[in-house]
Parts: C-alpha cells; sequence; structure tokens
C-alpha cells in the first residue's frame, strides 16, 4: 500500500480531495473487500470508536452499507432515525448534532436535502464528519465506490470515456463523479435534456449533449441516473414516455459504446424509464457490484478517518 497518509478530518466532498487521497481510499478499499468474503466478517480497526448515521432523507443503500462497514470494523454504531427524534419536536439540526456529539461519537455520517448541511456541522461539530449526500451538491462515498467498481473492471480509473445520463441538474452522483473523473483524467460527458443539463458543467470540465446516441459514442463506462421526482425534476420535460424515448438506454443505443462498456446507475433504478430492464439485468450491468463495494470503500473512508495508524495525526489535522 502508498506511503501517502490521509491527511482530512472530514469527507465532505470529492471536490477538495486530492488524486492522492482516491487512489489511497481506492487502495485501502481494496485491502477491505477481501474482510466481507470471510466467514467471520470483521476486523477490530475501529474498536472501541462510535459512529452516528444521521440520515434525514430515505435511503437504502448508502444507510445500510454504512451500518455494515462500521460493524466490520467493530465500531459501536448509533442509527438516528429523523422520523421520531425530538427534531419533530422542533429541535434544531445544530441542537441535535451538539446533543449528539455529547455521547462522545468519533464519526458522524450526515444525509440531508440541503446542500452544505455536513460542510455546516463541521463549524461546531469535533467529531469527523462523513458527506452522505447533501442535496443537490455532493455523494463523495458514492463516486468513490462506482471509481472501486471501474478500477476493478478495467485495472485502471484512468485514461476512461465515462458518459452520464438522465438528470444531472439535481445530482449530487454526477458532481461527485465529474471532479473525481476530471481529477483522474479521464474524459467525462453528460447527456439529457438541456433543462436537466445546464451548461454550466462544461465549466466542470465535461462535455454536455443532448443526444443519447452521440453523447455515449466510444464509452467505456455508461451511467445512468435516476429522474429525481422527489427534487421536482418531472417539470422539466412534457412526459415520462417522451423522456423515456431519447434518454433511456436500450442494448440497441449500448451497442454505440465500446465493445467492453460496463452500464452503471447509483441506484435506485427506474426500470423501463431511464434503463431497460433486459440491459440493467445483463452481463454489462454493474449495478449490484456497485452496492457490494460501497461497504469496503465506506469501511476504507471511517478507518482512514480515525482507525489506529491515524490517532497520531489527529491533532495535526487541518479544517478538512
Ligand atoms: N445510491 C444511493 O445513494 O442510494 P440510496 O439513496 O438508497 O442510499
Amino acid at each position: 500500500m502508498s506511503k501517502y497518509q490521509f491527511k482530512k478530518n472530514h469527507l465532505l466532498g470529492i471536490e477538495n480531495l486530492d488524486p492522492e487521497d482516491i487512489d489511497l481510499i481506492l487502495e485501502t478499499a481494496e485491502s477491505f473487500v477481501e474482510v466481507s468474503t470471510r466467514n467471520i466478517k470483521k476486523v477490530p480497526a475501529l474498536k472501541g470508536k462510535t459512529v452516528v448515521n444521521l440520515f434525514f432523507e430515505n435511503s437504502t443503500r448508502t444507510r445500510s452499507s454504512f451500518e455494515i462497514a462500521a460493524k466490520r470494523l467493530s465500531a459501536d454504531l448509533i442509527n438516528f432515525n429523523s422520523s421520531v427524534s425530538s427534531l419533530k419536536k422542533g429541535e434544531s439540526l445544530k441542537d441535535t448534532v451538539l446533543t449528539l456529539e455529547a455521547m462522545n461519537p468519533n464519526i458522524i455520517v450526515i444525509r440531508h436535502s440541503a446542500s452544505g448541511s455536513p460542510y455546516y456541522l463541521t463549524t461546531f461539530a469535533k467529531s469527523s464528519i462523513v458527506n452522505a449526500g447533501d442535496g443537490f451538491h455532493e455523494h463523495p462515498t458514492q463516486a468513490l465506490l462506482d471509481a472501486l467498481t471501474i478500477k476493478q473492471v478495467f485495472g485502471t480509473i484512468r485514461g476512461l470515456k465515462i458518459t452520464i445520463v438522465g438528470d444531472i441538474l439535481h445530482s449530487r452522483v454526477a458532481r461527485s463523479n465529474i471532479f473525481l473523473h476530471k481529477k483522474m483524467g479521464n474524459d467525462v460527458s453528460v447527456v439529457g435534456p438541456p433543462s436537466l443539463v445546464p451548461e454550466e458543467f462544461e465549466k466542470m470540465g465535461a462535455k454536455v449533449h443532448y443526444n443519447l446516441k452521440n453523447g455515449i459514442k466510444n464509452s467505456d463506462i455508461i451511467m445512468m441516473l435516476r429522474v429525481q421526482g422527489e427534487r421536482g425534476a418531472g417539470r422539466y420535460f412534457p412526459s415520462v414516455r417522451e423522456y423515456r424515448n431519447y434518454f433511456a438506454i436500450t442494448k440497441e443505443l449500448a451497442s454505440y459504446a465500446k465493445k467492453s462498456f460496463i452500464l452503471m446507475h447509483p441506484g435506485p433504478i427506474n426500470r423501463d424509464v431511464e434503463i431497460d430492464t433486459s440491459l440493467a439485468d445483463s452481463d454489462k450491468s454493474v449495478i449490484l457490484q456497485q452496492v457490494t463495494n460501497g461497504i469496503a470503500v465506506r469501511m476504507a473512508v471511517l478507518f482512514l478517518l480515525k482507525g489506529a495508524m491515524n490517532e497520531s495525526v489527529d491533532q495535526k489535522r487541518p479544517g478538512n
């Protein structure tokens, strides 16, 4: 493993990581993949540490894989349930976090609909903060688990063409993936209806396409995104049928990508809206491999932030 040390105190986004940080997280995750194949799926790396899962938005994959990751590292875990908490009695986010911090956790994993809320926590909390998805902004562990999956398939996360398709506007997954793949020197395209793919994505270094066939030509990776109805995306195109006609990936359209292409999706998928069922279930799809890799990547992030080898650098860490 690399001698490079992880010097961040929080994981707020991909934007403020260096390529060396990304390589280190992936190498560390690769070493944790094996743990989940053991009969006893546990290592003592975070014994005595406490992780709080603070989810204010729905989640299946991220929440459960952070929970499994913490448990496989032998950490204690609190799953905070916002719907039955004192938030319902008017307690603020800050007071909720200060209350939980009074119980001395080491890491708080937060998902929130407000972009920037993980950063806000770092302004008053003592724990390491991990962003599990904040509004439209970033979903760093998703981009990292996507990168691990890509590395497993192609043997590298450099020199590739990745095309991200769908509701780019509302997608924290798209933003984190664009940051990551531009940092690693990859060719990144985004495709969708103009209303869901603002030209500002060009400023992030992505090529913008409004035609699916053109966008996915010669791609190594096609990453489909869900239309985020909960953020009002349904108002950005005339009908689901029309959206599907222009932007759903089918076997025929996928034939414009490289022969060796893989199909990714962060989930949850809307079958036969953005992705043809026959393709979602085909051997080109790595969607479930992405889910599996979520555990190793989240183990790596928790370990690099608070594992024993990092105790000595804890005092010297910069803000994030
Ligand atoms: N990919 C993802 O974030 O899924 P969940 O919303 O189920 O966590």
